[in-house]
């Protein structure tokens, strides 16, 4: 039966190019995971778009004397580049500045507030007297009154991981003029988490065998301290309005939003189909799953707030699971925009294909700690695992087809235990990776797809077709039969990891239309099909681009 599966990716800031670690940590695993689903033949949704408001990317047009607008038309065209390049397939990525957003987010707002889940209070707030402006709390830093770590930031503790209040930092200043910020009262509307508390709990009592322990434990950990109400509004000028007479100097707070725009971009979705009301199909029908693909700062947001703005408004699907990721570091160190300490993917893109990087970044996935990227392992990743293992399968066994059987399926003849067993075992491998995709597990996935390329190598080395073909020409017909057929349910098994050359393969061994038609199922390859003449699907890098590489990163 066919699911409706929402893929949903956090929203990138719109204030800089995209790295590797936002890359790995969110948008492949959920690219792999939508092109699993869609191969599988399920109904499937990939959603996300640019996040514009909130103080990155005010700080960075202030920082630049631009425009919001303007930084945000240059990242969002630089991010859609990205998935193009890298062929991340959003079914829609939109913005935060559309009106069907906003119309989204206000009804929202106000169902919250109808249902008293919403309340307007004062509160202090760090007010700038040098620069005459209320201070976001990004705005402000100070040392976390949790950890006593002198670098937090008034909305968030990077060192605990904590969400802050400014007003409870120890030693604030505004990170604006350097001064000691003063407190000022401003009227602003709450969101009132306190009422989520028990259903929250109950939510995350029901089956979560599935979720990551370390979301589930921070999760219950945040519930076990007890929620405090959170200010949704904001002293600011750039943001989604609030939609209430008087409020004209006043904006929604952009967590609260962005979090909104899974369900508007599913609106936008369904709209751009001619299917106005299909969003209803992954939001309110009981069959649907909605999956959450972060990094692991955006988790409370995730987990806490977004569905607490969703059982408030009443009436929607939670999300089934929230597999957020660890950090990928770049060469040991905290991967960072401002230090330029990161693999750009645009600039990546000039110099090498897309599929190394999907390789190395997905056989490293940060599923359960944090790992590393260094140009390094990506070079031995490309050369040792991609190429000689299954660049080179494929390579050789199709060029001895293509040699000895002129480019056709060889007819096998009576099959021997040794084929069959592996024949077998491809069949076992699909199943294997499609049920690792399933429970999100992508790394043990490509693991063991690749299980099977080397076990694949083995049997071609036992059997020797080049061999064979001048001795026992059904022998070398059944080796090369064989290992073509596992190559052609490999072809599926990696099509999520590996799409580009996937799809070459595949037109390669003779597939017409998209992979994607096949299912994710074994299809024989029919003896005496023709292929066609196969090309390399990698190319091996000299060591020469490590050094190359790292020159550039800090520059
Ligand atoms: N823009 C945020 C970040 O980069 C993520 C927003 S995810 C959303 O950390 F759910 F809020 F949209
Ligand atoms: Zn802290």
């Amino acid at each position: 039966m066919s699911e409706n599966i929402l893929v949903c990716v956090a929203w990138p800031y719109a204030n800089g190019p995209i790295h590797h670690g936002q890359l790995g940590g969110a948008y492949l695993p959920a690219d792999i995971f939508a092109r699993y689903h869609r191969i599988r033949g399920n109904r499937v949704a990939m959603v996300s778009g640019s996040d514009t408001h909130g103080t990155p990317i005010t700080v960075r047009a202030d920082e630049e004397g631009r425009a919001p607008e303007d930084v945000v038309a240059e990242f969002h065209q630089s991010i859609l580049d990205t998935w193009q390049g890298m062929g991340i397939t959003f079914d829609t990525f939109t913005t935060t500045m559309t009106d069907n957003h906003r119309d989204v987010t206000h009804d929202l707002f106000t169902r919250l507030l109808q249902n008293d889940h919403l309340y307007k209070a004062t509160q202090d707030l760090f007010y700038d007297a040098e620069a005459r402006r209320f201070l976001p709390d990004r705005y402000i830093e100070g040392t976390c009154p949790h950890c006593d770590d002198p670098g937090a930031r008034g909305d968030q503790c990077d060192a605990c991981g904590r969400q802050l209040d400014a007003v409870d930092l120890v030693n604030p200043r505004s990170r604006a003029t350097g001064a000691t910020p003063e407190l000022r009262s401003s009227e602003h509307y709450f969101l009132s988490l306190t009422d989520f508390e028990q259903p929250l709990t109950d939510w995350l009592a029901e089956d979560k065998e599935h979720w990551r322990a370390h979301v589930l434990n921070f999760t219950r950990g945040m519930l076990r301290e007890g929620l405090q109400d959170r200010a949704i509004t904001r002293d600011i000028s750039w943001g989604v309005p609030v939609p209430l007479e008087g409020w004209d100097d006043k904006r929604i707070y952009v967590w609260f939003e962005a979090v909104i725009g899974y369900l508007s971009a599913t609106v936008e979705w369904a709209q751009t189909r001619g299917e106005p009301g299909a969003w209803r199909d992954f939001w309110q029908s009981p069959d649907a799953r909605i999956y959450n693909f972060i990094g692991k700062d955006n988790v409370p947001f995730h987990t806490i707030i977004w569905p607490a703005i969703l059982l408030g408004a009443g009436g929607y699907n939670l999300p089934f699971d929230v597999p957020a990721n660890q950090y990928i570091t770049m060469s040991g160190s905290k991967a960072s925009t401002s230090k330029r300490w990161a693999v750009w993917v645009n600039d990546y893109l000039t110099r090498y294909d897309p599929d190394p990087l999907r390789y190395a970044l997905a056989a490293q996935m940060p599923e359960t700690s944090d790992s590393d990227f260094s140009w390094g392992e990506f070079l031995r990743r490309n050369n040792d695992e991609l190429v000689a293992t299954w660049g080179n399968l494929v390579n050789r066994v199709l060029s001895l087809v293509n040699r000895h059987f002129d480019a056709r399926v060889p007819e096998p003849g009576p099959l021997d235990r040794d084929a069959t067993r592996l024949l077998d075992q491809a069949q076992s491998t699909l199943e294997q990776v499609g049920a690792s995709i399933e429970a999100v597990h992508l790394r043990q996935g490509l693991r063991q797809a690749f299980a099977l390329a080397q076990e694949t190598n083995r049997y071609v080395d036992q059997t020797a077709p080049w061999q064979a073909v001048k001795e026992d020409r059904e022998a070398a017909a059944r080796s090369l039969y064989t290992a073509l057929n596992v190559i052609a349910a490999l072809r599926t098994a990696l099509a999520p990891y590996l799409p580009f050359s996937c799809a070459a393969l595949h037109t390669m061994l003779g597939g017409s239309g998209g992979l994607e038609s096949l299912g994710w199922q074994m299809h024989a390859l029919r003896p005496g099909a023709q292929l066609e003449k196969p090309t390399p699907l990698f190319r091996k890098l000299d060591p020469s681009i490590v050094e190359e590489e790292e020159a550039r990163l800090g520059t």
